[in-house]
């Protein structure tokens, strides 16, 4: 039986990616993808969203959630994405319709209905939709089988502040609430992401399949890699989001260990900072599943083989 997910994101080239690769997954079953202030403001990345389910004929349902993180105002990342979130490929209005219920009230409804340990929650972006849903109704906490993020960093560093990693940045307060909810945490932080590099020769192979969809994956990269290629001087560009829908579809690839993770939210120095106790130096909750290592040849192999099966389609 395929795992019922909801995929709570903010497209973002690396979030759509993740969409595509989830789309073209039997394994999986999307309930729903509900969209949240982020790289771009959420009236983008709804859009974004909905552009996606356009492009892989997908009838999964998509939701505006949160505009705003719950105690701060939106930063944004146009400086990587652009100014549509997906620069890389034509943007055009989808005719995949807008849901009129907001995403939390949509993901809320949803586990309510679910038997326990049901539903998988795949959050891409900042986490103020799942933040919200765990404040305003902690009664569907039973409900969640595990929710399977990115977000924050280790020895990597941080991307939008020495300390921090943007998702975890962005919105420390909802991250704080998700990283105490008790319930069973995947954490794919830059450690692993950043092993998963959008290489020449890999993006080649994208292309070579030559579907419409693997054109768009490829486009959209071509334009995400360049900032962080020039930052890092590397030979690729971290595809960070699709790490949660691998992980949830081949976990072999990836070598994980139990800790506790905690996030900074009061230092003006360190906040977004997820303090990851990888050695066990305290005697803190073990509440994440800490992802330190990828079969990145495996990954890619996983990513090219399912976007090859849009060209199947007669
Ligand atoms: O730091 C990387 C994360 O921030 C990714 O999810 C990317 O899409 C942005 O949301
Ligand atoms: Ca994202």
């Amino acid at each position: 039986m395929a795992r019922r997910i909801i995929i709570d994101c903010d497209p973002g080239q690396d979030d759509a990616v993740a969409l595509l690769l989830a789309f073209a997954s039997p394994e999986l079953d999307v309930l729903g993808i509900t969209t949240v202030g982020g790289n771009v403001p959420l009236q983008l990345t709804h859009r974004n969203a909905r552009m996606m389910c356009d492009i892989a004929d997908s009838k999964a349902p998509v939701f505006a959630g949160c505009d705003q993180p719950m105690r701060r105002p939106l930063r944004t990342a146009e400086y990587i994405h652009g100014e549509t979130g997906i620069d890389g490929i034509d943007i055009f209005e989808p005719d995949t319709p807008l849901q009129s219920r907001h995403g939390v009230d949509f993901i809320i409804e949803t586990l309510l209905a679910a038997d326990d340990g049901s539903i998988t929650l795949v959050p891409t972006g900042p986490l103020t939709n799942i933040g919200t849903v765990i404040e305003r109704e902690p009664g569907v906490l039973p409900k969640i089988e595990r929710i399977v993020l990115m977000g924050g960093a280790m020895r990597e560093g941080g991307n939008r502040t020495p300390s921090a990693e943007f998702n975890i940045l962005v919105d420390p307060e909802a991250a704080d609430i998700v990283f105490r909810c008790g319930r069973p945490i995947v954490q794919m932080g830059l450690d692993v992401t950043h092993q998963v590099l959008s290489t020449r020769e890999r993006i080649e192979r994208i292309r070579a399949l030559d579907n419409p969809v693997a054109d768009a994956v490829a486009g959209m990269i071509g334009f995400f890699e360049r900032y962080d290629m020039s930052k890092y001087s590397a030979p690729g560009a971290p595809l960070h989001d699709p790490c949660t829908v691998a992980f949830l579809i081949e976990p072999g690839l990836f070598t994980g260990k139990d800790c506790n993770v905690a996030v900074e939210t009061q230092s003006d120095l360190t906040l977004g900072h997820t303090a990851v106790d990888f050695w066990h130096v305290t005697d803190r909750p073990r509440n994440v599943h800490w992802v330190y290592q990828v079969d990145s040849d495996g990954f890619y192999e996983l990513l090219t083989e399912r976007l090859a099966r849009y060209g199947d389609v007669t």
